[in-house]
């Protein structure tokens, strides 16, 4: 199944429109940015489906459409419950329908739910605060598995949820070991329950890649090109693949999975991560009986780790799959609206939020639904189209930063901005003239 990106940037969005050089915006702002390019429409369009011709601009009183669709799925809005403990059972994934998620990803399900047995204490914090106290929760590791409930229960819940919200969107989340039949039974009997589309957990770096399941296939072209021909050649709803970020090249599976038939790519998962030393046991986090294992990090500080990712995915898509209607959901760290917009300011049809929902709980959605108008209000979009990957033609290689560098230094020469040279650094105005340097 496919989808589809076409970027495009309609002249007059609402997005400032500057020519290097200062310019008003409508709110009144000044913004210095490189130059707009015009006739470019920034959008990662479903293939076939319309609502992506508008553009934002001429709709200031118009209150802004959050809807998506994707994949042929219709959600009111681009938020959706990631996999994990916010969609672990029939209780409170209906909440999170209740609340307004636009979709929900299921806790992953395999057919043995008897071979997942978790351990307690199986999640870990850190904290920050200002000159070394605890303070915010920054991140959080996991060594939680997939699912423990038994298949038989979990398909059920899904029937039920599906039978009571037939409108809304139920994504099943599955994993299973290296064998074709497994797989394929597995996608049957999900599929029985009327679930609308399926998100692969090719992603888990604990627990399961000890029994070749989750980040092990994704760690692996090979293994993943096998597996996902037998999930596609089954599979009769659309099927995203989630992404380990725990590899050195995050396009070539995002790759694999689009050439093996995939609609989506879903990433990142977790992390690898040791999240710290108990210095009076001595003893790592979580621990369990005295002892630890590599969980998966999540939370703000994956966010920007996240974005990376994303954005290297999109540019990927984007080069080589173009307009064929392949979707991408953003995942990581997902706290406010303005954390959400990013990744669809990188080509993201939809994002994904685990541990935000396990911290602040399901009316969450209602902060990052208003905080997504907010900012569309304020730039005159008028739908998500409008500006989904707006942001993407603006990440370059370091060369092309230094040849527009000094083009714009010639072209304003006398401006003189930041240091133009690692001579002219002096100590008393040392951290002044850092601050000269930094953009944000
Ligand atoms: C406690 C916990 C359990 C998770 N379980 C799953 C899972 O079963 N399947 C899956 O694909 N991802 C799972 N994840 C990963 C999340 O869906 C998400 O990819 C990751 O945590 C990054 O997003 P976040 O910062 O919004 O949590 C889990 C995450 C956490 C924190």
């Amino acid at each position: 199944m496919a989808l589809s990106m076409s970027l495009s940037y309609a002249a007059g969005g609402g997005v400032c429109l500057p020519s290097g050089e200062s310019q008003p915006c409508r709110r009144g702002r000044v913004q210095i940015l490189p130059p707009l390019r015009r006739g470019y429409r920034g959008s990662f369009a479903v293939r076939g489906e319309s609502g992506f011709g508008g553009l934002g601009g001429d709709g200031g009183n118009v209150e802004p459409d959050l809807s998506v669709r994707v994949n042929g799925l219709q959600m009111p809005n681009p938020f959706v419950i990631g996999s994990g403990p916010p969609g672990t059972n029939y209780t409170v994934m209906k909440r999170a329908f209740d609340e307004g998620w636009g979709a929900v990803i299921s806790k992953t399900v395999s057919l043995e739910a008897s071979k997942v047995v978790n351990v307690t204490p199986r999640y870990a914090r850190l904290r920050v605060g200002s000159n070394g106290t605890k303070g915010e929760i920054i991140g959080w590791e996991n060594i939680e598995l997939i699912s423990d409930r038994p298949l038989e229960t979990m398909l059920s819940e899904f029937k039920r949820l599906k039978e009571e919200y037939p409108d809304r969107i139920l994504i099943a989340s599955i994993m299973e070991e290296y064998n074709k039949s497994a797989w394929q039974e597995l996608i049957e009997r999900v599929e029985e329950t009327g679930v609308d589309a399926l998100e692969i957990n090719f992603s888990c770096p604990h627990g399961m890649p000890e029994r070749r399941m989750g980040a092990a296939v994704g760690q692996d072209c090979a293994l993943l090109e096998e597996v996902c021909g037998w999930i596609n050649e089954k599979a009769t709803v659309p099927v995203w693949a989630k992404m380990t970020p725990n590899v050195t090249d995050i396009t070539q599976p995002a790759r694999v999975a689009l050439k093996t038939g995939c609609e989506g790519v879903a990433a990142i998962n977790t992390i690898m991560s040791v999240m710290g030393i108990n210095l009076e046991t001595l003893r790592p986090e979580p621990c369990v009986e005295g002892y630890s294992t590599p969980g998966g990090y999540s939370s703000k500080a994956v966010h920007p780790i996240a974005l990376g990712k994303v954005m290297q995915i999109a540019k990927m898509m984007q080069s080589e799959f173009g307009d064929k209607g392949y979707s991408l959901s953003g995942i990581g760290g997902v706290e406010t609206g303005s954390d959400a917009v990013e990744f669809l300011l990188l080509g993201a049809n939809t994002v994904q939020v685990c541990t935000g929902v396990m911290m602040h709980g399901y009316g969450l959605v209602r902060k990052l639904r208003d905080e997504l108008k907010d900012f569309m209000r304020k730039h005159n979009f008028s739908s998500i189209e409008d500006f989904r990957g707006a942001s993407l033609p603006y990440f370059t290689t370091h060369t092309d930063l230094v040849r527009r560098q000094r083009e714009a230094i010639e072209q304003r020469k006398a401006i003189k901005k930041g240091l133009q040279s690692d001579k002219e650094w002096t100590g008393d105005g040392f951290v002044k003239e850092t601050e000269s340097m930094v953009s944000n």
